[in-house]
C-alpha cells in the first residue's frame, strides 16, 4: 500500500496535525481511549540548565511519551512540543524519547514488540544545553538503530517547525518517515545557511525556494521520506498504521550508503536545482518496488516480521 492509497477527508472536515499540539497529536495517532501519558507535566522534569540563563521550564521540557495501541498493538509515541524551545533537544526533553525507546527495545528482545512512533518537531540540538544536548541525540539515533532491527520505527514530520540538526539524522534512521507538504526536513536551517554560507546561497526569506528543496513534496519525490500526507489528523494516523503493516525495511535507507555516494557524485555544484536533485536521488521514483539492488529505498517490502513474532 503505497501514500496514494492514503486519502484524507474533504478540506472542511479535516482535523489539522499541524494545529494539534504534541500531546494532542501523540493521542491521535494511538487507538481512542488509549492514551497513557508516561513522564507527563506533574512528574516535573524540567531542564535544570534553562534557568540558569533565565528561561523558564517547561514542566514537560517540551516533549510528550504515551504509551497506548496502535491497531491493536503495544506502542509507544514520543510526540516533541515546538512551542517550547522551538522542539529543540536538551537533556531531559532527549532522555525522555531515549529512555523510551530503550524501553521498548528490552520488550521487543523480551518478544514483547513495541511500535516506537517519533513525531519530530524540531530545531535540533537546544543550542542553550550544548554538549548534553549533543550526546542525548546521539543515545536516541542508537536506540532507533536497534530498535528498527525488531519493529519499523515510524517518524512524522508534519510541519511548523520541521526537523533540523542532529534529529534530522535521527528522521533520516527511521524505517519510515511520513510527511506533509508543510513539513521540511534538512541538516541545517535555512537561516543557519544564510548566515554561514551568505544570501547568496540561500535566501533565509524566500519560502519557494525553501520548501521546494527541503519541503516534504520534495523530500518523499527524492526518497528522503516515503509518505505525503494532507494535513489531517486521520490521514496521518492511518499513514502511520500503513508504514508498520509494512513491516521491517531491508535494508534501510540509511544503510544504501554506496548508492547515495554515487548520487552524491553525480550533483554538479552549478546547476542545483529541485528538479534536478529529485533526478539524482531518486532515479527509480516512478517504482514501487525497483530491481536495482544497490537501492535501499523501493525494494519490496520483507514479510511482516514484526506479527510473526
Ligand atoms: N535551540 C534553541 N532554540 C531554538 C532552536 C535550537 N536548536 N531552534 C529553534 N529555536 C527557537 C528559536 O530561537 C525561536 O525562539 P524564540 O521564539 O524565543 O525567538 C523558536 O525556536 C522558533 O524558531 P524560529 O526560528 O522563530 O522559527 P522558524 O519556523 O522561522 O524556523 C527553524 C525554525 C528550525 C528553521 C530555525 O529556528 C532554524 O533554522 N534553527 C536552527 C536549525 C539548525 O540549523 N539546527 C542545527 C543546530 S546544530
Amino acid at each position: 500500500m503505497t501514500d496514494q492509497a492514503i486519502t484524507a477527508a474533504p478540506f472542511v472536515a479535516r482535523e489539522s496535525f499541524i494545529e494539534l499540539g504534541a500531546r494532542e497529536r501523540a493521542r491521535a495517532l494511538l487507538d481512542p481511549g488509549t492514551f497513557r501519558e508516561l513522564l507527563g507535566p506533574f512528574d516535573r522534569l524540567t531542564s535544570p540548565w534553562l534557568p540558569l540563563q533565565g528561561i523558564v521550564c517547561q514542566a514537560d521540557d517540551g516533549v510528550v511519551i504515551a504509551r497506548g495501541t496502535i491497531d491493536g498493538a503495544p506502542a509507544v509515541v514520543a510526540a516533541i512540543e515546538s512551542a517550547f524551545q522551538g522542539g529543540s533537544i536538551g537533556e531531559v526533553a532527549g532522555s525522555k524519547i531515549a529512555g523510551a525507546l530503550e524501553l521498548a527495545l528490552r520488550d521487543c528482545e523480551n518478544g514483547r514488540p513495541v511500535r516506537p512512533v517519533i513525531v519530530f518537531e524540531t530545531g535540533g540540538v537546544r543550542l542553550q544545553e550544548a554538549n548534553l544536548g549533543l550526546a542525548v541525540i546521539a543515545e536516541i539515533q542508537s536506540a532507533i538503530v536497534s530498535l528498527r532491527r525488531h519493529v519499523p520505527v515510524v517518524g512524522v514530520i508534519a510541519g511548523m517547525v520541521g526537523c533540523f540538526g542532529g534529529m534530522s539524522l535521527a528522521a533520516a534512521l527511521c524505517t519510515r518517515l511520513v510527511m506533509t507538504r508543510q513539513g521540511r526536513l534538512g541538516m541545517n536551517g535555512p537561516e543557519v545557511i544564510e548566515q554561514e554560507a551568505g544570501i547568496d546561497e540561500l535566501d533565509a526569506t524566500d519560502r519557494l525556494r525553501i520548501w521546494q528543496l527541503i519541503g516534504g513534496a520534495q523530500r518523499v519525490a527524492s526518497g528522503f521520506a516515503d509518505m505525503l500526507v494532507e494535513d489531517d489528523a486521520s490521514a496521518i494516523a492511518t499513514a502511520v498504521h500503513v508504514a508498520f503493516s509494512q513491516g521491517v525495511a531491508s535494508p534501510h535507507r540509511s544503510e544504501a550508503v554506496q548508492r547515495y555516494l554515487d548520487s552524491l557524485a553525480r550533483i554538479d555544484p552549478a546547476t542545483v536545482a529541485p528538479e534536478a536533485m529529485r533526478a539524482v536521488f531518486r532515479p527509480c521514483a516512478q517504482q514501487d518496488a525497483c530491481d536495482d539492488p544497490a537501492c535501499g529505498q523501493h525494494a519490496a517490502p520483507q514479510a511482516n516480521r514484526e506479527e510473526s513474532q
